[in-house]
């Protein structure tokens, strides 16, 4: 055997001609910018749709002729018979959770058989939720103690954490952040591919539950729970058991879907602006949310990234505490949150909603290096006199076009508006950019402007059909 050979026998030498071609759709802001909707209708371009940040703290919807789906862990290409759905190595996940998820979507005669979970996924367990839920009551606990009496407390969810300083960060409480930490924590850990080796995985728990029972009575307010190792064991397997599909090594997986010249779709979860690293820190998720996720997250070199997919809203929305410079805590917001149906997929509360933010959105453009964007909830905007597009920030009395995302900081920022007339008319069944009325096209434009990259769909409502392709 020759040198040569010996390293192509596997049918993986370092530059085989990978063929295939790559997609990504991410938000460019703190998510449901409904990506959801996208990565359904771009997957039928694609082979198989992958999932590679984040859990079950995702909520995307799919509409399709009035019907509506949630997805949650399971990628949003599922509606498209016959493509691999991938549940690749940077998602944590809740088996039961997912077991739900599929059970919900077989009953509605979706057919699952494509689901795949890498070995290398992290999974969620109770212990992970309890301790996501007792760190924000306890944060919370602290917030308003440290409040002078009859000042008014900062709530997350509405209007984030005005005087700085201590403050829940406004969790799914899904277990992300206690998963992820105990990824990087490493001993405490368990993974997918734990579920083939049951004893192992028993000795796993029981190591994991007396650290974390341990811990978490002192994060406790009250009656500490105790998290039973053979409970857990036995809910995980018999999660696994009904669940029935399969797990292997996702990046070897994807990378032979590619050599064999499919397409691949990778869908993003969360936001850009909850990106760990590159979000308004310390109100973020866990987990690396942007395009350069993709590698990380699911084994794909960055330069074989093709297509990033920019998904936004036409304004902004939050959940959860943190930084939001446009804000509307007015009728005006009200209006925008019914309008919009602005309340979230996963948790069901109350998004923040506020004016778009273009100096957040080229942030989000530049980091993840997008090549179109797609805008969605063009519609909501209809009836309004005036819109407004923050185009810059005043912070300490200087202006400037930057981002800010030090979440503390950021909490300065006041924003500069640019004001455009409003539209009056319904624009759900516009299919075609010269159906829009000329105000919104405006508005569209100057975006595509500012921002600097060509927006290629406008969505007009949630369901596949009412989407604008802009020529
Ligand atoms: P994701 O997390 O980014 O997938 O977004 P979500 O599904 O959490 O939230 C987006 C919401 O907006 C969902 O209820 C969608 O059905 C809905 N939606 C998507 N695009 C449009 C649109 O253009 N107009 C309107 N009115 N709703 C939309
Ligand atoms: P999709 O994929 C909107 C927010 C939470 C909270 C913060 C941290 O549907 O766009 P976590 O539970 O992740 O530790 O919460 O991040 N958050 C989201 N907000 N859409 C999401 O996902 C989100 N995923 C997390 O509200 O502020
Ligand atoms: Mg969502």
């Amino acid at each position: 055997m020759t040198g040569s050979e010996r390293f192509t026998e596997s049918g993986h030498s370092a530059h085989p001609p990978r063929t295939g071609r790559t997609s990504a759709v991410i938000g460019l802001q703190w998510g449901d910018e409904g990506k959801g909707k996208f990565v359904d209708l771009l997957a039928s371009g694609h082979d198989a749709i992958v999932r590679y940040n984040g859990g079950a703290n995702a909520g995307h919807s799919v509409v399709i002729k009035g019907e509506r789906f949630s997805l949650h862990l399971v990628p949003s290409g599922i509606m498209h018979p016959g493509k691999r759905s991938i549940i690749a190595n940077g998602v944590v996940v809740s088996l039961p959770t997912l077991l739900q998820e599929v059970t919900t979507l077989r009953g509605r005669g979706v057919d699952v058989s494509g689901l795949v979970l890498s070995d290398r996924a992290h999974l969620v367990l109770p212990y992970h939720r309890g301790e996501d839920a007792l760190r924000e009551d306890l944060l919370k606990a602290l917030r308003l103690a440290a409040k002078p009496a009859g000042e008014a407390p900062a709530v997350s969810g509405a209007g984030g954490n005005p005087g700085g300083g201590v403050s829940e960060i406004g969790t799914t409480k899904r277990g992300i952040g206690p998963t992820y930490a105990d990824k990087i924590q490493r001993a405490t850990a368990i993974r997918v591919g734990d579920l083939a080796r049951p004893d192992v995985l028993r000795q796993k728990l029981e190591l994991a539950c007396s650290i974390k029972n341990a811990t978490l009575a002192g994060l406790s307010q009250g009656e500490p729970v105790r998290f039973d190792p053979s409970a857990i064991l036995a809910e995980t397997l018999d999660a696994w058991g009904k669940l029935g599909c399969g797990a292997c090594d996702t990046t070897y997986l994807i990378h032979e879907l590619l050599d064999a010249g499919k397409g691949v779709l990778f869908e993003g979860a969360n936001g850009s602006l909850l990106d760990v690293d590159h979000g308004t820190y310390p109100f973020v998720t866990s987990s690396t949310c942007i395009a350069a996720g993709v590698g990380v997250g699911a084994g794909l070199p960055p330069q074989r990234l093709g297509q990033v997919i920019g998904v936004m809203k036409a304004y902004s929305t939050r959940v959860g505490s943190g930084p939001m410079p446009t804000e509307l805590l007015d009728s005006t917001g009200e209006r925008i949150r019914q309008r919009g149906r602005e309340f979230g997929t996963t948790t069901g509360r109350p998004r923040r909603v506020g004016w778009l933010d273009l100096v957040a959105v080229r942030y989000s453009a530049m980091i993840n290096g997008a090549s179109s964007i797609a805008m969605t909830m063009l519609d909501v905007l209809s009836g309004l006199d005036q819109v407004h597009i923050c185009t810059a920030y005043e912070i300490a009395g200087e202006r400037t076009t930057r981002f800010q995302p030090d979440g503390e900081l950021l909490q300065n920022a006041r924003p500069v508006y640019t004001t455009f007339p409003g539209f009056s008319e319904d624009i759900a069944t516009a299919r075609r950019v010269t159906d829009l009325p000329a105000p919104a096209r405006r508005y569209v434009e100057f975006i595509q402007e500012t921002v600097g990259v060509r927006i290629g769909m406008i969505s007009v409502g949630p369901d596949r059909e009412q989407t604008i392709e802009v020529p």
